[in-house]
């Protein structure tokens, strides 16, 4: 169902604001957003859409597709949950980002979300994005893309608490259509890059709760091993920035598992640095080996793959696939595949095949089309 349209059953009137914002695939630079290195997304043709419509002071009512359920929440209060969690954040920042006086004081918001949520293609930035958008509209505060992006790092990081990185609110604010996004974290600098190669997604299926657990411990590490390496280089302040030709040092100077984790971030920015030139030379080959790297990185030093994301790409790698590695967080979710397109088809059916035999079911395999970043929605 759109979101308007459910909009309006719900409520009974129309909305008056609308926006969507896409979902993301990362192509390279995994981990490594929030230890200040470079990633290279490009965003997905799913999106997130929100419409919005006043409500009375201190309310803020919610309903989503997702579950159908229409939940009343004052917005001043943190107990919110789920994905209530991430609209009331995006609510306190769009308020304190300069929503003129009252014009923000409640909203009822539908949400229509067609990016699977948990399988690491960023569905909580597209909710958060396209909510910021529809609530800026809302209270006629002009923001910016870059500050659209802020707002939903903030109040996914801060409100919420999920200690995520910026990647994917700035590729779901900034994307362009058949770009790559090469973000250099530490600086927030970003430069769009031609996207020229053929990508298929599979979705194993296995699904992570971010939150909960596993990202906010690699965190931790990352932040533990810095705290010792600034006893070697006082002014490190973080992990990516360790000079990569010192990693004999780095590797004395940390236990495991803090070492594992480093040389995993250390390599991975090399990695993406170097991918994003050969993809702006239409180096896919090159670029394509470079991904195997990386899987192979997260799977053995930041230990964030799963078995199926192994088989996935163990068996793309056996098809002739020029890469493939495991997107997003891990633990689960999709794996992305580079082709070349007259080998899609057959590259494809081994895929599904290995899959079957392991897990006794197909895969939903789908083609990426890099796609453009938030904006505006009719709100009919
Ligand atoms: C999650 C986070 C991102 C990034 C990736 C791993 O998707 O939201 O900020 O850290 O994991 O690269």
């Amino acid at each position: 169902m759109k979101a308007a349209t459910l909009f309006r059953a719900t409520f009974g009137v129309a909305p008056r604001a609308a926006a969507s914002a896409p979902g993301r695939v990362n192509l390279i630079g995994e981990h490594t957003d929030y230890n200040g290195g470079p990633v290279l997304p490009v965003a997905l043709g799913v999106r997130t859409t929100v419409v919005a419509g006043p409500a009375d002071a201190g309310v803020l009512e919610l309903v989503s597709t997702l579950d159908g359920r229409l939940t009343r929440l004052d917005p001043r209060d943190h107990r919110a949950a789920g994905w209530a969690a991430y609209v009331a954040g995006v609510w306190h920042e769009v308020a304190a980002a300069g929503a003129r006086r009252g014009s923000l004081t409640g909203a009822r918001v539908a949400v229509a979300g067609d990016v699977p949520v948990g399988a690491g293609l960023a569905s909580s930035a597209a909710l958060t994005v396209a909510t910021a958008k529809a609530l800026a509209l809302l209270a006629r505060t002009p923001l910016t893309p870059r500050q659209l992006a802020g707002i939903a790092f903030r109040a996914e990081h801060d409100h919420v608490g999920v200690r995520c990185g910026i990647m994917d609110q700035t590729i779901a604010a900034l994307a362009q259509p058949s770009h790559a996004l090469l973000i250099e974290c530490a600086s927030a600098e970003a430069r769009q890059i031609p996207f020229r190669g053929r990508l298929l997604l599979v979705d194993t299926g296995g699904r992570h709760e971010l939150a909960a657990g596993a990202l906010n411990r690699r965190r931790g590490e990352c932040e533990a091993a810095v705290a010792r390496l600034q006893l070697e280089l006082p002014e490190l302040t973080w992990l990516a920035a360790w000079p990569a030709a010192w990693l004999a040092r780095l590797k004395r100077a940390l236990p495991e598992p803090l070492r594992a984790r480093a040389v995993h971030v250390v390599g991975e920015t090399a990695r993406t640095r170097f991918g994003a030139q050969l993809l702006a030379r239409g180096r896919l080959k090159q670029f394509g080996r470079l991904l195997y790297e990386s899987h192979e990185s997260c799977r053995r030093l930041y230990e964030c793959s799963a078995p199926e994301l192994d088989l996935v790409v163990a068996a793309a790698k056996r098809a002739g696939a020029l890469g493939a590695r495991l997107t997003g967080a891990g633990w689960g979710g999709a794996v992305l595949v580079l082709v070349e397109r007259k080998r899609e088809a057959r590259i494809t059916a081994l895929i599904r095949g290995a899959f079957a035999r392991a897990y006794g079911r197909e895969p939903p395999i789908t083609v990426v089309r890099a796609a453009g970043g938030v904006r505006r929605e009719s709100a009919r």
